[in-house]
């Protein structure tokens, strides 16, 4: 679009001479009159409007029409004297570019006009840039909201996937549990009261939700490698001598080689190998001690401990609950972690259960 001025001057040669200077910066009209000069106002658009302040034109009439219909067009007003011109600045404060006072400063217009042909042109690209951030903003919001949506949707896709997948491997590791207890049915119900009572101490040593997890499953699973002990020994009624002991022992390292093999048991297989570990480090199978000894499994090696001293065995009578703390606290330090043994015993555990 082409730049166009509109020139208000009572006088002909005026607006010749006016037209002359700016004809090379814009396309010009001109009105004689105030009349045409409002009509033109209303019919045409203008970047520019030059009003010369001679009677009988009313300046302040064309000024206050220019910012009711063109509101980005800027305004000259040349007016016979530049005192004039200062009054003028005052009252029509804001709504004037530039003032120029008489004939003799008319030469300055081109630099004028071409000044303020720039300032629009810088406006209008403003503009149009805020207008095209807007839009961007729109359609970045409207995105956002969209993958959003398919976020929370996939999220809870893989939450459901991720639930049945757990539900069937808890039901494939209480099938293993189940299996060892049939091997060993004077244990019946054992690896069960020990995952209760881990999982108890588990949470009063403030463990994870995920350590809990594993907690509940290695509890249940400890034994596994029970499942590679001679049935002779293992279903021995009475004592065993030193070789079936030394067969019986094997049961952690049978235990981690199958649980090696199964990526949903591996993350137990710090409570399957170490559950017989002492905290004075004279356990099986890798004489570890202390804190080098896997937490899950010291938790693991007092709940299973407290359990088999707890209930009756074919070879012996439970213990009661005033003797087994007896003996726990007795044996914190040499076989369990002394920390865990004073929050088992001290946050009532025990009677918790029965
Ligand atoms: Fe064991």
């Amino acid at each position: 679009m082409g730049n166009r001025a509109l020139i208000v001057h009572p006088s002909p040669t005026a607006v010749a001479e006016i037209r002359d200077v700016l004809s090379h910066h814009v396309a010009c009209d001109s009105a004689h009159t105030e009349a045409d000069a409002l009509r033109r106002l209303s019919d045409t658009e203008y970047q520019v409007v030059v009003v010369d302040r001679k009677p009988p034109i009313d300046a302040f009439r064309i000024v206050a029409q220019t910012v009711a219909a063109q509101p980005d067009a800027f305004i000259v007003v040349m007016t016979p004297d530049a005192n004039e011109g200062r009054e003028l600045d005052t009252s029509m404060s804001g709504k004037v570019f530039r003032f120029l006072a008489g004939p003799e400063q008319r030469w300055q217009l081109t630099g004028i006009v071409a000044e303020g042909l720039r300032l629009q042109k810088l406006e209008r690209d403003q503009k149009e840039l805020i207008k095209k951030l807007g839009l961007e903003y729109g359609k970045l919001q409207k995105r956002e909201k969209l993958l959003d949506v398919v976020v929370k949707e996939r999220t809870r896709e893989l939450q459901i996937a991720y639930e049945s997948l757990k539900s069937s491997s808890r039901q494939a590791l209480l099938g293993l549990a189940e299996a060892i207890e049939a091997k060993d049915p004077y244990t019946k119900g054992h690896c069960g009261r020990t995952a209760v009572y881990a999982m108890a101490l588990g949470k009063e040593a403030r463990l994870s939700e995920t350590d809990l997890e594993v907690l509940e499953f290695g509890a249940f699973l400890h034994d596994i490698g029970k499942i590679g002990i001679k049935d002779a020994v293992l279903l021995k009624p009475g004592a065993l001598d030193d070789d079936e002991w030394k067969h019986m022992k094997i049961h952690p390292v049978v235990g981690f080689q199958i649980a090696d093999q199964l990526d949903m048991l591996k993350p137990m297989i710090p409570c399957i190998r170490s559950h017989h570990e002492r905290w004075d480090g004279t356990g099986y199978p890798d004489k570890i001690k202390g804190e080098d000894i896997p937490l899950l499994a010291r938790i693991v090696c007092l709940a299973d401990a407290y359990d088999a001293m707890a209930t009756d065995r074919p070879y012996k009578r439970a213990i009661p609950m005033d003797e087994c703390k007896k003996i726990l606290t007795r044996q914190a330090g040499p076989q369990f972690d002394p920390s865990l043994v004073d929050l088992f015993i001290s946050r009532g555990i025990m009677e918790s259960f029965g």
